[in-house]
């Protein structure tokens, strides 16, 4: 399995220049009129969720990317730490946010938070780092800390992998090269079930057109 993480790290420095083309679905993940009205909805209703969900304080932002939801935290909360482990994707990142270049399976964070976030990273957690992953986030709240998280839906139709094989998919990046990375999308109850014996109780629900898994902390 540390091969797969070491390959799914990779692959999104690889694709660092072009993440943002799959999430405003520009260029090979264009969609046709009536997909991409879905998805535009179900985006929509995501940062409605973060939005009502009101982020202050505090914020801890894991494997953030490009900072697509970065750039939402930062004017939503006091301030923001966004840790991700390839300086590819921090390099696109906003200078508004604390940037920690850092591997979250080896991280331990100096502070406390009023509220962890992280988008799109869950469904790349392993089976066999979920507790630990979990332990980290809870490691990280502050006593009456809260957790939200936005991620591919059980639901999600327009998947962008091939070769799905138990918890492992390929993907390839534009010149065609190919990586291995972890990829396991969660039922709304099925998650909550899953992680409220590790202490954390959340309100998940899947977007209207099933795109997204959406929610944090009751
Ligand atoms: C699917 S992207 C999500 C990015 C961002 N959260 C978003 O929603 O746009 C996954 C991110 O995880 C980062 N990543 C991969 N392996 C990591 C690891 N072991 N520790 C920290 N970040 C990692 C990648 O660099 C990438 O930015």
């Amino acid at each position: 399995m540390s091969d797969v993480l070491g390959e799914q790290k990779r692959y999104y420095a690889e694709r660092a220049p072009e993440y943002d083309d799959w999430w405003y679905r520009r260029g090979r993940y264009e969609l046709e009129p009536d997909a991409l009205a879905r998805w535009q909805a179900d985006v929509a209703e995501a940062e409605a969720a973060l939005e009502g969900f009101a982020p202050g304080g505090a914020v801890l932002e894991l494997a953030a990317g490009t900072g697509i939801w970065t750039r939402k935290l930062v004017r939503l909360a006091d301030r923001v730490v966004a840790v991700d482990a390839n300086a590819e994707t921090l390099a696109l990142n906003t200078p508004a946010a604390k940037l920690v270049q850092a591997d979250v399976f080896s991280w331990h964070p100096a502070e406390r938070f009023d509220v962890v976030f992280f988008s799109f990273w869950l469904s790349h957690v392993p089976q066999e780092r979920f507790d630990a992953f979990w332990g980290l986030v809870r490691s990280a709240l502050r006593p009456a800390g809260r957790v939200f998280l936005i991620d591919s839906s059980a639901g999600d139709k327009a998947h962008t992998g091939t070769d799905q094989e138990g918890e492992l998919e390929t993907r390839t990046v534009a010149d065609g090269r190919a990586f291995r990375i972890v990829k396991r999308r969660w039922e709304p109850d099925e998650l909550a079930d899953r992680v409220r014996p590790l202490g954390l109780d959340v309100d998940l629900t899947m977007t209207a057109n099933g795109s997204f898994l959406v929610g944090g902390s009751r």
